[in-house]
């Protein structure tokens, strides 16, 4: 099939980010998805920071979250991966979310009134606002990136899972819970690099002496 771009292919019109799954490889994490799962998919609403140092599997473990049957089940299309990578604003952040919902913002509204606006009519959500410290450490407008997280807690049928390098998460905010990732158990941690790396797990058993 040949797709042709027309005039209307912008980049000034992307289309949303497409919404990863979780990875494959992933090793000594299921309790603890499974703690976060039922965690989110209690009736009182959740704010739950996954923190920790760069690598150590927060975007991995949210979308094992994000797609744990239990949560597919309460939320099914209404959970929203939404990567903070290359948001650097409250209102970028919120236009991206409302992108990623496919909600029209209102030209000449305040954006993120749009965003409160629609998250506090919206069915029951799951939204994942991962790699969160870009827009966190960056932003010299701290205000206003509370300002906007605290709307979107302020909508009720919104539960939230943020992800953030680090060991505090945002302030301004009642979490249900936060803490950091811990680290794999080395038997975790020898899987994953053998995965990572299979041709060195060529069968001998000479690792096994390590
Ligand atoms: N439990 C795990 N088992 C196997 N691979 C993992 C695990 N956790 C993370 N990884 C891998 O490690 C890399 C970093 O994980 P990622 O979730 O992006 O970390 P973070 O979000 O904390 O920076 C990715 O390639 C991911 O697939
Ligand atoms: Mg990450």
């Amino acid at each position: 099939m040949i797709i042709s771009l027309t005039s209307h292919d912008s980049i000034s019109d992307p289309f949303p980010p497409s919404q990863p799954v979780p990875p494959e490889i992933f090793f000594g994490r299921d309790d603890l998805v499974s703690d976060y799962a039922s965690l989110v998919v209690r009736n009182e609403q959740t704010r739950l920071a996954i923190l920790g140092s760069g690598g150590m599997g927060k975007t991995s473990t949210a979308l094992h979250v994000l797609h744990h049957s239990d949560v597919v089940t309460r939320y099914r299309d209404h959970r929203y991966f939404v990567g903070c990578d290359a948001v650097t604003s409250a209102d970028a952040l919120a236009a991206l979310i409302l992108q990623i919902m496919r909600v029209p913002s209102t030209a000449g509204e305040n954006i993120v009134t749009v965003l409160h606006r629609a998250l506090v009519s919206a069915p029951l959500t799951l939204l994942l606002l991962d790699n969160f410290e870009t827009v966190w450490d960056v932003n010299s407008r701290r205000d206003r990136i509370i300002d906007l997280l605290q709307k979107i807690v302020n909508a009720k049928s919104v539960w939230l899972i943020l992800t953030m390098r680090g060991t505090m998460p945002p302030s301004g905010i009642s979490w249900t819970r936060f803490g950091s990732l811990p680290q794999l158990l080395p038997p975790d941690a020898k899987r994953t690099f053998l995965a990572i790396n299979p041709s060195l797990n060529n069968g001998d058993r000479r690792d096994e002496e390590c």
